[in-house]
């Protein structure tokens, strides 16, 4: 869910139409039926091919991109996109010890032993506080609880899953500087070479302020130092507490907060880029430790109910279907993107903590809905940005526009029409459908993230690993970007994984029992507190 860079405004605009042969298909009745609950059960020869295709990956990228950020999986190149210490490695650690790949383990330990998290190679490298943080600090935070809990025997040398830990407050010490502003709400950028400082933004978004809480608080219980979860919950204060532009809802705060003051400038937002991960991790807290944060907890219910009661939208052509909207003030928009279509795990999560229905079953109902999309698009792989026509809105409301004539008929078929057909190797519907199916056990679930994959198998495979793609909307996705995000190995592979994987400690526990894990919005688990 991480993303800052997709925000309602640019989910507005990418309105323009894609004239495309459209090939029909796809199951359209999606309603939700109430089911027993059966225990989850493993499925090998799937949870085998997904570790193929992880050990595809790191191999592609260890042989044309290592030590380098991101692998360029068609032209067998690299770029340094996250200040060159080796996203890729740090990202897939995690996903590595699961799959219990002690050789990429032990590789993945020395390359991150031999980081300077201190400075960059490149003078003036602009380093994201936010995707640093859910990349690299969680990246290391999570090998070090996995390490040193149920796979602790992938590593013999402890000194080596202790350094996981000393890096993790080097790098965050570095991070700091972001946090030096006259309200402690961060700046969004920070340079360590030629000398640590921020950049100068006056503005930072909800998801890049309240996507710390739950790492830099890990850090503090770890290692016993509560300066890093004091920063988090200074920055977090302003968004539990809000100020400024008006609520839209209640509980749903605007997309954009002052640095001079952490007071609200707009009043924009929904479950998409730029604000999803604030929502997330506000339930996630009361996961880590539900003692401690029960305000979150409330704050989060508040956004729910509001959620359900507003955003909550049903295309004309397909009543079926639920999509959650977008909204400025209380004007709402039915444009929803990739990104948000981790809503549905989020609230079967909450459903479970809480013991409430009605978030579960909206839960499935978003994770069901926003599968839909594989399910329609020729390449078999819903599109990063789409929008539908609302019935509670007025037709000629210029919120509500009808799709473009060239997708007429796939919109009446398929209850949403794309505006950005890239897909760049996300994994929010394979992670919603991974809830879903820890909560119900319903094989359902598992059949359509096998179908999930064996999509991205047949259409992003490259000769080295695999690629990103311009356009879902075209059976063969259109060409490929030349893009390897890390977070396909972080997260992509490990949620399709543990849905077809063997119980383990790491697993969520949704039918009885406590789960011993919580996923930072990069699937890195952490160790829950008590
Ligand atoms: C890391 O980089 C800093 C800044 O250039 C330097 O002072 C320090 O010695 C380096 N640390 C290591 C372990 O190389
Ligand atoms: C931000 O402003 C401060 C104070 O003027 C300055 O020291 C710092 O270099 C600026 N940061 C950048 C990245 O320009
Ligand atoms: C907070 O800062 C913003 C931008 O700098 C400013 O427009 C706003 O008036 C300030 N609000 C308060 C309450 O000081
Ligand atoms: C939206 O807010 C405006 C201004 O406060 C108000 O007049 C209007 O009734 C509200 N509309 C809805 C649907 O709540
Ligand atoms: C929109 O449609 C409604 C009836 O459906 C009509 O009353 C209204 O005038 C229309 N508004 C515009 C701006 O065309």
């Amino acid at each position: 869910m991480r993303s800052s860079l997709v925000v309602l405004l640019e989910l507005l605009a990418a309105s323009s139409a894609l004239a495309v042969p459209l090939s029909a298909g796809g199951d359209t009745n999606i309603v939700t039926r109430k089911r027993d609950v059966t225990a989850p059960k493993p499925n090998h020869a799937r949870a085998n091919e997904v570790k193929q295709a992880f050990e595809q990956s790191w191999n592609g990228y260890v042989e044309y991109a290592f030590p380098h950020d991101t692998l360029h999986p068609v032209s067998n190149s690299y770029e340094d996109d996250r200040a060159a210490w080796g996203v890729t490695v740090v990202d897939a650690l995690s996903t590595a010890i699961i799959m219990e790949k002690e050789h990429f383990v032990a590789k993945m330990l020395d390359h991150i032993a031999q980081t300077n998290y201190t400075t960059t190679a490149k003078e003036n490298d602009a380093i994201s506080l936010f995707e640093t943080n859910i990349r690299y600090l969680a990246g290391l935070l999570s090998g070090y609880d996995l390490l040193n809990g149920p796979f602790s025997e992938l590593v013999e040398d402890k000194a080596k899953v202790q350094n996981l830990l000393d890096q993790a407050k080097t790098l965050a010490d570095s991070l700091s500087v972001a946090f030096n502003t006259p309200s402690g709400v961060p700046q969004p950028t920070v340079y360590l070479n030629p000398s640590p400082r921020h950049g100068n933004a006056s503005s930072n978004n909800i998801a890049e302020v309240g996507t710390l809480i739950l790492e830099w608080t890990r850090l503090s219980d770890l290692s016993g130092d509560p300066k890093y979860a004091r920063l988090a919950e200074k920055a977090e204060s302003y968004l539990l507490h809000p100020t400024g532009s008006p609520e839209a809802f209640p509980g749903m705060v605007g997309a954009d907060v002052a640095i001079a003051n952490g007071s609200f400038i707009n009043s924009d937002g929904g479950w998409s880029g730029g604000t999803d991960s604030f929502y997330e991790y506000l339930i996630k807290m009361y996961q880590y430790d539900p003692a401690k944060y029960g305000e979150y907890k409330d704050r989060w219910v508040l956004a729910a109910d509001s959620t359900i009661k507003y955003l909550a939208s049903h295309p004309t052509t397909r009543k079926d279907l639920t999509y959650l909207s977008q909204y400025s003030g209380n004007k709402t928009f039915p444009v929803s993107s990739h990104l948000a279509s981790f809503a549905g795990g989020n609230f079967i999560l909450g459903g479970v903590l809480l013991g409430e229905d009605k978030y579960k079953q909206f839960g499935l109902d978003l994770a069901k809905s926003y599968f839909n999309n594989y399910q329609q698009a020729p390449a078999g792989i819903g599109p990063e940005v789409f929008a539908w026509v609302d019935p509670a809105l007025p037709a000629n409301d210029t919120n509500n526009p009808p799709p473009p004539d060239s997708q007429k008929d796939f919109y009446a078929k398929s209850g949403f029409y794309t505006t950005a057909g890239s897909y760049i190797l996300r994994p929010e519907t394979s992670e919603s459908l991974y809830y879903a199916y820890r909560l119900t056990g319903d094989r359902e679930y598992q059949n359509m993230a096998w179908a999930a994959f064996s999509a991205i198998k047949k259409v992003c495979k490259t000769g080295a690993a695999f690629a990103q793609l311009n356009d879902v909307m075209k059976p063969d996705g259109g060409g490929y970007i030349d893009q390897m995000q890390s977070f396909w190995l972080a997260e992509t592979l490990k949620y399709l994984y543990l849905i077809f994987a063997d119980e383990s400690d790491v697993q969520l526990q949704f039918q009885g029992g406590k789960s011993k894990y919580v996923f930072n919005t990069e699937a890195h688990p952490f160790r829950v507190k008590g």
